[in-house]
């Protein structure tokens, strides 16, 4: 186990859920500060993706019926391929099993996956042979209601209760593109082989935005924002490169603006939030890694103990999803979008003959009139094929004339595109926490702090009496209220010395500590002890609230604030 891992498990974020049952691999329980951490980076996404975009939030249910997941594509091809071991009966994903053991990418493919284990030889770790490799679907199947009930899913991204909803988010937003449907829940996987501990979960919590674009849409309004930003990349084939976002779509890799700003959006968020800039690199997917839906996808990888793990997927889905859902689904997915001025067109037109149709149709006359009505006339056509009722009703030339009308068209209808960043946010808690660890040496001893940025903090301020005396208590008592009022996230800690509380507070991330001495009771006067400096400044009691407030939201020194009396 780790250094980070054991204390995070001592120290109260995460362990795994279902100890006292033996636990299973796959789930983790957020504690008290892992839980606030958490909170605290979503309500940051939140600003970044919700707040300051043209999008909004939504939240469907985590279970779906099945229609729901053929119709994505889910049902059949969320796959992974598995191997099994004939003799122990371990099942491993292939892939990560042949990168663990001879250092492959392997295609993900059961074809792929056959011939390296042949041609190497490969087996299990108990030395036992493998069975043919095969696919496993990664939902979770579950039943809807008693009896035979419906089939479902638990959703394996949080992204298809945005798209069944979309006429009615189009709606919301009058048709007007672009726009984005954020939302933030539960997500669950059945991972074959979740053997990277808190990496690879079968629960877990994504943020995602859909970003609906017109289908020509290659620009962005925000681009320049994140033009000269500097970026790693490494692109499908594997090559590294140093560059600004606006050189990266000069120079073609990446493909357009749209991408480029949520991937220069997205390392600004991740920096924010605590990755390390040094650590982070987009990597392009391989022409065979890419999900069935993506035509494009980049992944934001963060550098940690389990090597470089994705933690943000940016993905052009294109119509994929509306499209197969408007199939699947009999609705009409697509918006109108209004040409800027109308156009004259000139087209052939069918124009139904009533006094024919009326007769021999009868009661589907009408409808049949309807249909006909929309049908674009080729040249010469004999007869229109139209379904009706699930049937295929053949109507010929002598039901219908054809026509050259010309019209003013003020529109046209189309399948938005699809931009998605898609967050793992336990992953970016993991990276975080990774990254912000840190050791130093405190008057001469070596001292564990966590440098976690001031807004993701679950405990911001700790507020310590320096003597366990009931006036000193009284009043960091009073003053833990007071800052609880403020809103900041406080804790009041009395036992064991200044010394070894100030330590405890520093590993858990706690950026300030507002300690009560003598002085305090005499003139109203605290102090506030700044954790990556360890320097302290004297404040007056009625200026905490404020001078708190303003350095929690930014990254000003404490010196601003009063003087330093303790290096
Ligand atoms: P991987 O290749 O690691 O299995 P993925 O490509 O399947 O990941 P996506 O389908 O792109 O991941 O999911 C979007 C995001 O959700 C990922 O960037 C990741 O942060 C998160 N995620 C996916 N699977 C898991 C998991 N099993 N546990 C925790 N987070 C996950
Ligand atoms: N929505 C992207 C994914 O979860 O795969």
């Amino acid at each position: 186990m780790s250094e980070v891992i054991e204390m995070l498990i001592r120290r109260g974020f995460l362990w795994q859920s279902f100890e006292i049952y033996g636990g299973m691999a796959g789930f983790i329980d957020y504690g008290p500060l892992g839980n606030g951490l958490r909170r605290k980076l979503e309500n940051l996404w939140r600003e970044y993706f919700v707040v300051n975009e043209r999008a909004v939030e939504i939240d469907t249910p985590t279970i779906g019926v099945e229609d729901i997941y053929i119709a994505s594509g889910h049902a059949t091809s969320f796959t992974d391929v598995a191997i099994e071991c004939k003799k122990c009966g371990r099942v491993y994903r292939a892939d990560h099993y042949i990168k663990e053991k001879l250092g492959i990418e392997a295609d993900e493919t059961v074809e792929s996956v056959k011939e390296i284990i042949d041609s190497f030889g490969l087996k299990c770790e108990c030395e036992g042979e493998f069975y043919e490799p095969k696919p496993l679907n990664l939902m979770f199947k579950t039943k809807i209601g008693p009896g035979r009930g419906k089939k479902g899913y638990l959703r394996p991204e949080t992204a298809q209760g945005i798209f069944i909803a979309f006429k009615r988010i189009a709606d919301y937003f009058r048709g007007c593109l672009p726009f984005g449907v954020a939302q933030i829940g539960r997500a669950y996987r059945n991972e074959i082989s979740p053997r990277q501990g808190v990496i690879r979960l079968r629960e877990f919590n994504q943020a995602e935005l859909e970003f609906f674009v017109h289908p020509d849409e290659r620009s962005h309004p925000g681009f320049s924002i994140y033009a000269n930003d500097r970026v790693k990349l490494v692109d499908k084939n594997g090559r590294e490169h140093n560059l600004t976002l606006k050189e990266a779509i000069e120079k073609r890799i990446i493909p357009n603006q749209i991408l480029a700003y949520f991937m220069g959006k997205t390392r600004r968020f991740l920096i924010k939030a605590g990755i390390d800039d040094a650590k982070l690199r987009f990597r392009q997917h391989r022409d065979d890694e890419r999900a069935h839906y993506a035509s494009d996808c980049w992944d934001a990888e963060a550098l940690t103990s389990y090597g470089w793990i994705e933690i943000v997927g940016i993905a052009d889905r294109g119509d994929y999803d509306l499209c197969r859902h408007s199939k699947y689904s009999g609705e009409d997915l697509s918006v109108f979008v209004p040409f800027k001025e109308p156009v004259r067109v000139k087209r052939r037109k069918i124009f139904p003959k009533m006094n024919k149709i009326g007769p021999v149709f009868r009661q589907r006359a009408k409808r049949i009139s309807e249909l006909l009505s929309s049908v674009e006339a080729p040249l010469d056509v004999e007869y229109v094929e139209l379904e009706i009722d699930g049937e295929t009703l053949r109507v010929d030339r002598e039901f219908f004339d054809i026509r050259e009308v010309e019209e003013e068209i003020h529109g046209e209808k189309v399948f938005p595109h699809v931009i998605e960043p898609s967050f793992g946010l336990d992953r970016i808690t993991f990276a975080v926490l990774e990254h912000s660890f840190d050791r130093d040496i405190i008057e001469g001893e070596e001292r564990r702090v966590l440098r976690l940025k001031r807004c993701i903090a679950p405990v911001q301020v700790a507020v310590l009496p320096l003597l366990s005396k009931k006036n000193f208590e009284e009043k960091a008592r009073e003053i833990t209220v007071m800052l609880k009022n403020a809103g900041i996230f406080t804790e009041y800690d009395d036992s064991g010395s200044i010394g070894r509380r100030y330590r405890r507070f520093d590993e858990i991330g706690t950026p300030f500590c507002v300690t009560v001495d003598h002085q305090t009771l005499e003139d109203n006067t605290v102090t506030i002890r700044d954790r990556d400096t360890t320097r302290q400044i004297r404040i007056e009691l009625t200026a905490l609230v404020p001078a708190l407030n303003e350095l929690l939201a930014t990254e000003k020194d404490i010196s601003e604030f009063g003087v330093i009396f303790k290096e």
